[in-house]
């Protein structure tokens, strides 16, 4: 029996969405508002799911306390109240998309994991905004 468990997550952090070789009028055309040079915040919603056979002896697919702590580590204090441009190395030069932010989570989160679990992360950058990444 294969069963998805999910845990949802909050972050703040801020953001400016450009290419440093790209002029600034380029810049504008393809990323309007999210280009302002002072940057922008958005309040991030996240949710981690993990599908994976129940365990026979304690009936879980995974312990959500081992998940809830994986995304503590690997998101909220490494992405809450941050300017993700100038203080998370891993975009210093990666646009910091809500596409991007996903994979990067994905990639941060899945070697905690056990290999044979399945994960996949959705996250919301507005209400109505959000994306899907699950590793391919
Ligand atoms: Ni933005």
């Amino acid at each position: 029996m294969m069963v998805k468990v999910s845990r949802k997550a909050h972050f703040n952090a801020a953001h400016r969405l450009y290419r440093k070789d790209w002029s600034y009028e380029k810049n504008d055309e393809i990323f309007g508002k999210c280009n302002n040079p002072n940057f922008h915040g958005h309040n991030y919603e996240l949710i981690v799911s993990v599908t994976g056979e129940i365990d026979q002896e304690t009936g879980y697919v995974i312990d959500m306390k081992v998940l809830k702590d994986i995304i503590k580590d690997e998101v909220e204090d490494a992405f809450d109240h941050k300017n993700l441009n100038v203080e998370v190395p891993e975009f210093s030069t990666l646009n910091p998309t809500a596409e991007n932010i996903a994979v990067v989570i994905y990639n941060k989160i899945k070697p905690k994991l056990e290999a044979s679990l399945v994960l996949e992360i959705t996250l919301y950058e507005t209400p109505r905004n959000f994306v899907t990444y699950t590793g391919n």
